[in-house]
């Protein structure tokens, strides 16, 4: 493959999290690293020494403007801090570059309305990076579903959790308005992975969290009503034991998904039951979902294949999880027809 069939990649921000990204980014057969920035002297060169040390020819900046003004960037990996989410995809875009932004894309859906109407100016792909929805167990998991063996779905049980690092600290230094705590780093996941089991939008939530002295919640737990008794119950926590799982329960049976922070040598789990006996365990192949998600992108740009994650789906989820963040603090059910 040559050149002109990969999309030329730059990163905005010398992220932890680039460990993961940095070499799906070198590996994908239709992207190349072209670029990293940092605000911090050295860092973006750090970074890049440590996650891909054998792409020399990548420029490290200490400027992130300095990598939107990069012409042979074409699009942008966006890890910055939650609250620069919005922002920055917004610069990005509006220097003409199509940008996967990571999760959660802006804090309020005003911003990615913006960034909605911006991409559609500059005529750009913009994508919630949901790394996860990539990796093939969901489609399997949708599979069952589809196949009726459970019935129709009437609840799902979206649980994820880690003891939080001291060195990690820093995700509770912020409140929530500014995008710190659980709800804003893993609520996205437990949002959107309890959405993918319905075929519908939410329409109310409720929730109770716990917060830390920043404002910053470290343990949130809700329900969220998709009408008709069908219903969504979630719990993300900074202080429970490793969980990264979604339990869906129909009429007639269940399927649960159990690991759904898959790391690449993970093998991964679905079971599922009936009421009438039968039981499954399937032990699918192995799968980088990092990967899976820098292809599916610079496929999209590529070959203007429609994305899988709309922004549209990026504005539903953000509204959820303002609607629990408000039911938290407010205690009370929030209406999603409500303007947030
Ligand atoms: N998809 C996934 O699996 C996954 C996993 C973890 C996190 N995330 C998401 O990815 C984003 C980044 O998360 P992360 O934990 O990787 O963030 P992080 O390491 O805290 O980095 C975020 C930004 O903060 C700045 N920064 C980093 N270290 C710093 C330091 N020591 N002092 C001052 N500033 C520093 C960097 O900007 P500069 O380089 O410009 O200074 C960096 O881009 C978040 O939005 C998170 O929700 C996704």
């Amino acid at each position: 493959m040559n050149n002109r069939s990969r999309l030329c990649w730059g990163i905005l921000g010398a992220a932890r999290i680039n460990e993961r990204l940095m070499p799906a980014i070198v590996d994908a057969s239709n992207s190349r690293l072209v670029a990293i920035a940092s605000r911090r002297a050295g860092a973006a060169a750090e970074t890049l020494a440590k996650y891909a040390p054998q792409q020399q020819s990548v420029r490290a900046y200490d400027s992130l403007d300095a990598l939107l003004d990069d012409a042979e960037v074409e699009a942008v990996y966006l890890p910055l801090a939650n609250h620069e989410h919005a922002e920055w995809t917004l610069r990005a875009v509006q220097r003409g570059k199509h940008v996967l932004c990571e999760k959660p894309m802006a804090l309020t859906v005003p911003d990615i309305e913006a960034i909605e109407a911006a991409a559609r100016q500059h005529k750009v792909v913009v994508v919630e990076g949901f790394m996860y929805r990539f990796h093939p167990q969901h489609a399997r998991v949708q599979e069952l579903i589809r196949s009726g063996i459970i019935g129709e779905v009437r609840s799902v049980r979206a649980s994820y959790s880690f003891m939080m690092r001291p060195a990690r600290l820093y995700r509770l230094a912020e409140s929530v308005e500014r995008g710190g705590g659980a709800m804003w780093d893993i609520g996205p996941y437990a949002i959107h992975s309890a959405r993918m089991c319905f075929d519908s939008a939410p329409l109310a939530v409720t929730a109770m969290a716990k917060y830390v002295e920043s404002g910053a919640d470290i343990t949130t737990s809700g329900i969220i009503d998709f009408g008709e008794g069908r219903r969504a119950h979630f719990d993300i926590s900074f202080e429970c034991a490793r969980r990264s799982e979604y339990d869906i329960t129909g009429t007639k049976g269940g399927v649960k998904c159990h690991t759904v922070w898959a790391m690449p040598g993970d093998v991964p789990i679905i079971s599922w039951w009936t009421e009438d006996g039968q039981r499954g365990e399937e032990r699918l192949g192995t799968a980088n979902h990092f990967n899976l998600e820098i292809e599916h992108f610079s496929d999209c740009v590529l070959t203007g294949k429609a994305p899988v994650l709309s922004l549209e789906d990026a504005k539903t989820n953000c509204q959820t999880i303002v609607a629990s963040l408000q039911s938290a603090a407010q205690g009370r059910v929030v209406k999603l027809a409500e303007r947030l």
